[in-house]
């Protein structure tokens, strides 16, 4: 077990290595256990936590800063509008001074092509652990969660379970696509067969395509991309289908917003599940567009795991702070 993650940033999945990743699977589980409990945790007592918004969240925000409060501290919310980024405010200041008044910096900042570098740019100049809330590359957090869910439901050997990342229809905007590129990363180093499938003009980043590739090889697990959802579908273990843009294909939003509209069969349906095993987990890290992205009858349905899935943000991210932040 890895256990030296005081100061470590959080940025990209494979900053942390398989080891450590199952560190915070484990604290993780005895923090959810202790919490069923009533048991206190206050790892963190006195410790501030900013959390940098540039994008609007529900769970992201309510999970750190319940979880801060559960760990014995306290988290910041601020939003980067009410603050004075947009009067000069560079990274590099942001990074030094916020390091100097808090433990930890969680920021979420998802425009793509700025997103990433941003963050990398702050954790450059700060002295307290950079931890990623979600950018356009990468939503370390979410995946960290959804892994620890597919263990609850699937178990701890994963191995030849085939877990289908796939792209669904939504209307309402261009979402990130740091969700899909955060699982192809993360899910073949615990073993899973992973299919990911969305059309022509969806593609994953290539250098995230070679590293996920690179992953699977290592850890002897599969890896392979379709365009189709019923051919996806097919035996899959765990379905998490989510629209995400087409910002690799075309850099021109309308452009974008057009090409969606092609595929508006790619929604997640009854027909679809029956595609699965029987017994196959529904995810999605919402929100989702509901009877667009996904049926109701999906989303509320036996096979749905999502409710557990969001709950999981907040034993994850308390394991990744109790561990970083001490
Ligand atoms: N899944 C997720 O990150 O949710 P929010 O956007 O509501 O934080």
């Amino acid at each position: 077990m890895q256990t030296d993650l005081r100061g470590r940033d959080l940025i990209g999945d494979l900053d942390f290595s398989k080891e450590e990743v199952e560190t915070v699977i484990d604290v993780a589980q005895d923090l959810k256990r202790k919490r069923a409990l009533g048991e206190p945790h206050a790892y963190l007592r006195d410790k501030v936590l900013a959390m940098l918004f540039f994008f609007s969240s529900t769970r992201t925000r309510g999970s750190f800063e319940a979880g801060m409060a559960q760990l014995g501290g306290h988290a910041a919310f601020i939003e980067s509008k009410t603050t004075q980024i947009a009067h000069g405010d560079t990274p590099k200041e942001i990074g030094e001074i916020f390091g100097r008044y808090f433990d930890g910096l969680a920021i979420r900042h998802v425009d793509w092509g700025i997103g990433n570098g941003y963050l990398n740019a702050v954790a450059q100049a700060s002295r307290i652990p950079v931890l990623n809330m979600q950018c356009d590359i990468y939503h370390p957090f979410q995946i960290l969660a959804d892994l620890m869910t597919i263990i609850e439901k699937k178990g701890r050997d994963l191995r030849r379970k085939k877990m289908v990342v796939s792209w669904a229809y939504a209307a309402s905007y261009q979402k990130p696509m740091s969700v899909p590129q955060s699982l192809v990363l993360q899910m073949p180093r615990f073993g899973l067969d992973v299919v990911l499938a969305h059309p022509p003009e969806f593609k994953l980043l290539p250098e995230i395509m070679d590293q996920a590739q690179e992953q699977a090889r290592k850890f002897g697990s599969g890896f392979e991309v379709v365009d189709d959802m019923d051919v996806a579908f097919k035996d899959a273990d765990i379905i998490y289908a989510k629209s995400w843009g087409a910002m690799v294909h075309t850099p021109d939003a309308e452009e974008g917003s057009r090409i969606i509209k092609k595929y508006e069969h790619w929604i997640t349906d009854e027909r679809k599940m029956a595609l699965a095993k029987k017994d196959a987990i529904y995810m999605h890290p919402l929100p989702a567009d509901r009877n667009i992205e996904v049926t109701d009858q999906v989303m509320d349905g036996p096979n749905s795991v999502v409710y557990d899935e969001a709950e999981n943000r907040m034993h994850a991210q308390k394991a990744v702070m109790a561990l970083t932040m001490r």
